[in-house]
């Protein structure tokens, strides 16, 4: 395995910060064990953490039983811990599919280990999974696995230098590096929220029917040829495999007529694009044409979404050395 940096320990009160994340290839597949790719993309979500006389979350002292992420961290990294209070600023719109709950579980549970005495980057990809998993209850450690380690990771495929492997009950899954092409990307909300838990178990219905498990190998199969076809940089079969796994996530009934709206509008401007997250609403992600992605962002705008023209972020969940440096808020809380 590849030696990432540690989380290091660090006194109360202190700030850690996660980029969020967009799936290129294979989301829903992996949860059922299938190859996936993900980016983590530099919209990050920061928490600052301190002691405090009740816990709370942005002045809420309520959240600590209704955040279900919250909750879930408090109960599973802090027992028998002081009230900490938290303060969240966000660029990742929520429930848009675009990794604010990994982000938000990934910074806290950094934030916390840190706190107790620092923890290894395995520990926290183990300990984000535990947090968001414990509070969806479903789904699979690709989101959480993207943002503790940053850049580009595949999830049960091909790739570089192995990251870590992770497990819940029968599920097992790898994580390995892939190669950075240098693109940018444009991922943008539809401003239709939606709620992971519920496509996951929609879509694992879908999957229990007669063909689903032929569906799942041809998410396979795209998602291994779409990891190989980002190390070679050819943009071109990147874009061809993200439209064809765009049809598959159709055929299991997590598309929305909005997202096709924004797929639509993107096009003259694009080589590829699809769903990207759970779907059912969320948001989509293209591959711009060279030079074309401001372009694409406007036609995605003109049709109503909300484009971001997004880079890998190299730096996974970290704790943040200059506090004072906020980010700018999109959302006030994960
Ligand atoms: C959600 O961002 C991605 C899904 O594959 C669920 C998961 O992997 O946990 C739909």
């Amino acid at each position: 395995m590849t030696d990432l940096d540690a989380i290091p320990a660090t006194a109360l009160p202190l700030a850690a910060r996660s980029p969020g994340k967009c799936i290129l290839f294979g989301e829903h597949a992996v949860v059922h064990g299938r190859a996936e790719l993900l980016l983590a993309i530099d919209l990050p979500v920061q928490i600052g953490i301190s002691s405090s006389k009740r816990s709370s979350l942005n002045g809420d002292t309520a959240a600590p039983e209704t955040h279900a992420y919250f909750h879930s961290a408090l109960e599973r990294l802090w027992a028998g811990g002081d009230p900490v209070d938290l303060h969240v600023t966000s660029r990742v719109p929520r429930a848009a599919g675009l990794g604010s709950s990994a982000a938000f579980s990934a910074a806290l549970a950094a934030g916390l280990s840190a706190a107790r005495g620092g923890v290894s980057r395995v520990g926290l990809a183990e300990r984000a999974f535990a947090v968001e998993r414990g509070a969806q209850g479903v789904g699979s450690p690709g989101d959480t696995a993207a943002v503790v380690a940053g850049g580009y990771v595949s999830v049960n495929g091909p790739g570089d230098a192995e990251l870590f492997r992770l497990s819940e009950g029968t599920g097992k899954w790898t994580v390995r590096r892939v190669r950075d092409p240098s693109w940018s990307w444009v991922v943008a909300y539809s401003g239709i929220p939606r709620s992971t838990a519920s496509a996951v178990r929609a879509v694992g219905l879908r999957l229990a029917e007669s063909d689903g498990v032929e569906l799942l190998d041809q998410f396979h199969r795209v998602a291994e040829a779409g990891i190989r076809a980002v190390q070679a940089e050819d943009r071109a079969e990147v874009g061809r495999l993200l439209d064809e796994n765009q049809t598959l996530l159709v055929r299991v009934g997590v598309s929305h007529p909005r997202l096709e709206a924004l797929l639509a509008a993107s096009r003259p401007a694009v080589v590829g694009g699809k769903l990207t997250g759970a779907g059912a609403g969320g948001s989509v992600v293209v591959l711009p044409m060279p030079g074309r992605e401001l372009e694409a962002a406007r036609r995605i705008a003109r049709a109503g979404g909300l484009p971001f023209v997004v880079r890998p972020e190299p730096l996974g969940a970290s704790i943040v050395t200059n506090p004072d440096a906020e980010v700018e808020p999109e959302t006030s809380a994960s």
